[in-house]
């Protein structure tokens, strides 16, 4: 983010205080922040969690790596489904599904979630996964994909699931660092009214995966697919029992592997973000119950992320069904087949709480706000806000047009390695301010520091470190523990650097400001520049290629790349648009660039390293600062205006 607008963010002056109703009924109070962070986790650990065998510690500290309620066992299925039916609340709504095609619904209780995984698990054991294995889970946003990964913790394999927009490569990178042995997909999925062949991908990932061995298809579509006999198996053609005395759950290790998220780091190769089975699940399903202020037995909950990203996993998965929450899943776009699709669901559901990223509220300001005005919202609460700094504009526009005005915002900060919410405000404590995502969340200790690793003092700008462990923590890169040191642990000795910069005002409260590394954050997705640069030079026309996020008003950050051709090649503008696509069919369209701007050369420093800042401040249109470092000045000047003649895309 620029200084000016950073100063910007500092005149905000706007002020929410809780109102005294929400208040006095909120699950967190004020005491809340006193608790020391060991008695905090241990009273959660046992409160949340039905254990099995009670753990012996509550942390264990060896920087980096923390481990959390050792000596305990447990089972995270059973914790999310099997004791809530035993419980007697079988007939509770786990999740209303809404599919895409309108009217295609289905409300399932968390006696049909059993079933449903219980079958599914015992389909797993017949393709051959047991306690330990490795699952690879590439679907849509169906009711499966989370009973695919329920199904896994209910026999103690561990599970990647990988964004149903990825490509086949990405697929196949993902399931061979995992080493996968069993993938479970669907045959396609509903996009926009069209659909994404997900099987067709996955048989074009799986050729590159040779530890795969078998793979089990859910039928969505029905469209026709090829089965590779041997290999692959419909699921609705297994004859499994859903009878959960058939299917135990599997008694855990608090620190067994739960599963894998992979996110872009600032190489090209994606980091396996491993999270563990107690501390995650202690840790999502206490943040979410304080920080949207759950009430189990008449909330219903929408977080409208993609269970193929950490946001879902934590927020629509685990801590809802451990905490027998009632949530909205949905498998649509917000704009199909009109506009006003998000508030037709809260609509048709109550939804009370409402959890999205600021790129989509942007896009609902752009589109007006007559579309929410079709509804009734009056159900709405709780909004809550992730994936990126939300700017005060879209904060007030939220607050005013879907909350009604009566709701507070929680703006949440956190990453795939942190698993849960680590600065947020709590509603009915939090006094909240347009733009900031305020305080520490209980017992995290967050700051922020300068290059030299010194405290920053109010009004600052800086890295922000988290100083002390949390229990939903990443235990670390898969088969990497250099790469973890390195990338989250040298920047200040003993400090956990998240990559992201940040103020801290007067009152104390943070104000996140973006990436401060190689990594772009487009509409709230982590994207590499190197991975972007990788996609591009794989490209048989491309000599170089420079990547970098400029500034868009809808989606927090645009790509730009910068590409020199190989001697003999047009830099047309039919180029521009087969590199684009080339990305896209080698990452997956998130990634694909908004901009090709073709240069005869990329700026240089004496020593040859790319200047990415220079690049950014063409791409934002900025005064370019100096320029003397660099091999030959010229060259900016001359990439400045190729990429103001450049046409964006969409
Ligand atoms: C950014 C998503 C500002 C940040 C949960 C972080 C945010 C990255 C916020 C993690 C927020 C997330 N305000 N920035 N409230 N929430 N971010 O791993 O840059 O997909 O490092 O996890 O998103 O993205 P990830």
């Amino acid at each position: 983010m620029s200084d000016r607008a950073i100063d910007t963010l500092f005149l905000e002056e706007r002020r929410y205080p809780p109102p005294a109703e929400f208040a006095a009924q909120a699950n967190a109070q004020p005491g809340i922040y006193d608790v020391a962070a060991e008695e905090f986790w241990a009273r959660e650990a046992q409160e949340r969690v039905t254990w099995f065998e009670p753990f012996d510690a509550v942390l264990e500290w060896e920087l980096p790596y923390a481990k959390w309620f050792t000596g305990g066992t447990l089972n995270v299925c059973f914790n999310c489904v099997d004791r809530h039916v035993e419980a007697g609340l079988g007939d509770r709504v786990a999740y209303f599904w809404e599919g895409e095609p309108e009217g295609d619904r289905r409300a399932l209780t968390y006696a049909d979630l059993q079933r449903e995984v219980v079958r599914f698990a015992n389909a797993l054991k017949e393709l051959g996964v047991e306690k330990g294995s490795h699952v690879a889970l590439y679907l849509g946003m169906t009711p499966e994909l989370a009973i695919a990964m329920l199904a896994c913790t209910r026999i103690g394999a561990a599970h990647t699931v990988v964004f149903g927009g990825f490509s086949a490569e990405s697929l196949s990178d993902r399931m061979n660092d995992f080493g996968a042995t069993v993938l479970v997909t669907q045959d396609e999925a509903w996009r926009r009214g069209g659909t994404v062949p997900l099987k067709r991908i996955s048989d074009e990932a799986m050729a590159a995966a040779p530890k795969v061995e078998r793979c089990l298809v859910v039928r969505r579509t029905g469209g026709d697919v090829p089965m590779a006999a041997g290999r692959d198996t419909w699921y609705h053609e297994l004859d499994v029992s859903d009878d959960p005395s058939t299917c135990p759950c599997e008694p855990m290790d608090a620190e067994d592997l739960l599963f894998l998220m992979y996110t872009s780091g600032t190489t090209a190769k994606p980091k396996g973000i491993m999270h563990t089975t107690a501390g995650y699940l202690v840790g999502v399903a206490a943040s979410h119950s304080y920080i949207f202020d759950l009430k189990p037995e008449s909330d219903v909950f929408w977080c409208s992320a993609d269970i193929g990203w950490i946001t879902g996993h934590s927020y629509i998965v685990y801590g809802p069904l451990c905490n027998a929450a009632t949530s909205v899943l949905f498998e649509g776009t917000p704009d199909f087949p009109d506009k006003d699709r998000w508030w037709d669901v809260v609509e048709r559901y109550g939804v009370t709480i409402l959890y999205t990223a600021p790129t989509a509220i942007r896009s609902h300001m752009k589109w007006g706000p007559e579309y929410a005005e079709r509804h009734d919202l009056s159900s709405l609460r709780l909004l809550g806000s992730v994936g990126e700094p939300i700017n005060p504009e879209a904060w007030v526009w939220y607050h005013e047009h879907i909350g009604g005005g009566r709701c507070p915002v929680v703006d949440t900060w956190w990453q795939t390695e942190t698993g849960m919410v680590l600065i947020t405000p709590l509603p009915g404590i939090t006094t909240l301010k347009p733009g900031s995502a305020t305080k520490p969340f209980p017992t995290v200790e967050a700051g922020v520091i300068d290059e030299a690793g010194n405290e920053v003092g109010p009004g600052g700008g800086g890295y922000l470190v988290i100083k002390s462990p949390w229990p939903a923590m990443t235990r670390g890169i898969y088969g990497d523990d250099a790469r973890f040191r390195e990338t989250y642990w040298t920047r200040a000795p003993g400090l956990y650097f998240a990559g992201d910069g940040a103020r801290i005002d007067r009152d104390g409260d943070f104000w996140l400001l973006g990436r401060v590394d190689d990594v772009m954050n487009v509409s709230g997705h982590r994207i590499s520049t190197i991975e972007v640069e990788s996609a591009l030079v794989d490209h048989p026309n491309v000599a170089e290629a420079a990547v970098c996020g400029r500034a868009d008003a809808t989606t927090g950050q645009a790509i730009v790349a910068y590409v020199t051709v190989k001697g003999g090649v047009d830099p047309t503008v039919e180029l521009m648009a087969e590199l684009r696509n080339h990305v896209a069919a080698k990452i997956g369209p998130i990634a694909k660039p908004a901009n090709v701007v073709f240069t005869p050369e990329l700026p240089k420093t004496r020593s040859g390293k790319i200047m990415r800042r220079l690049l950014r401040d063409v791409a934002e249109n900025r005064p370019l600062g100096d320029t003397t470092t660099l091999a030959d000045p010229a060259v900016v000047s001359e990439i400045a205006d190729r990429a103001s003649e450049a046409p964006a895309e969409d």
